[in-house]
């Protein structure tokens, strides 16, 4: 079926997620975790806060299992390597910020845990910065080792293009395309930058809906109780 979001008849493949975005979400992470988790790290997420979003518990499991986490010390006061449980957090991709900075000309990717929350513009910046590369005008030097984009501040980033055309294959078949894989990366990452939104504002509908019968209860008792005084 044909919607405001795009074909979501196929749904029932994700048990669970009965919202388009949810999709979108389950693609948004399969760029992070086949593109952008080569450089930048996603401190705040742990593997469990995928589960019921974007993939069952048994996925999420299989998912934790193929990274080796350290962990100890044990018994003995040693530290060993153990397969990732849904409670760890995702893993990075360099030990430290200075390797992460040798690996990248100097500069240093920064992590995507609030990126979205970060950066005057947020989601639409994200979007734009992912698709907007581009050659320098005419007249506008980049200094070697940086790559023109209007969208970031200075018009430089040290960050190359990372997105182009069937780059990833979705499992769900949707086309990938820059612009597509920008789309879906930039709702992963603002879902990840706020995984409690949604409780949120469901929560927020309800204490409304309890306040207002609460503030209706009073003034109606209080008009009730001095009634005899007019
Ligand atoms: C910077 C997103 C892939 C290396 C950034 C920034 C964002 C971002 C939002 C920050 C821009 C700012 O400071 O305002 C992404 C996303 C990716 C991706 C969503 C995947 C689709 C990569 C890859 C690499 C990389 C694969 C390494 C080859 C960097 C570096 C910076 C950076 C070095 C720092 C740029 C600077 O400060 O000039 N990225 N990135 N990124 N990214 Fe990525």
């Amino acid at each position: 079926r044909e919607g405001r979001f795009g074909d979501y008849s196929i749904n029932e493949y994700i048990p669970g997620c009965v919202q388009p975005f949810k999709r979108r979400i389950r693609r948004g992470y399969q760029v992070y975790r086949e593109v952008c988790s080569a450089c930048h790290s996603l401190d705040r997420i742990a593997w469990r806060n995928l589960i019921g979003v974007s993939h069952t518990e048994d996925e999420v499991k299989a998912m934790a299992e193929e990274v080796e986490y350290t962990d100890g010390p044990n018994d003995e006061g040693e530290y060993f390597q153990r397969p990732g449980k849904p409670s760890d957090y995702m893993p990075r991709p360099y030990p430290n910020d200075e390797a992460a900075r040798a690996s990248n000309a100097g500069a240093l990717p920064p992590d995507l845990s609030l990126m979205i929350k970060a950066r005057h513009g947020g989601a639409d910046y994200l979007f734009s910065i992912l698709t907007g590369y581009m050659d320098a005008p005419a007249g506008v030097e980049v200094r070697e080792g940086l790559y023109y984009n209007p969208y970031f501040p200075g018009g430089a980033i040290s960050m190359a293009r990372a997105l182009f055309d069937g780059l990833v294959e979705y499992e769900d078949g949707t086309p990938a395309t820059t612009s597509q894989m920008a789309k879906d990366v930039t709702t992963f990452l603002a879902w990840a930058a706020e995984p409690e939104h949604d409780e949120r504002k469901k929560m927020g509908v309800k204490a409304i809906i309890i306040i207002s019968i609460l503030t209706a209860l009073s003034v109606w008792l209080k008009r009730a109780r001095f009634a005899t005084l007019k």
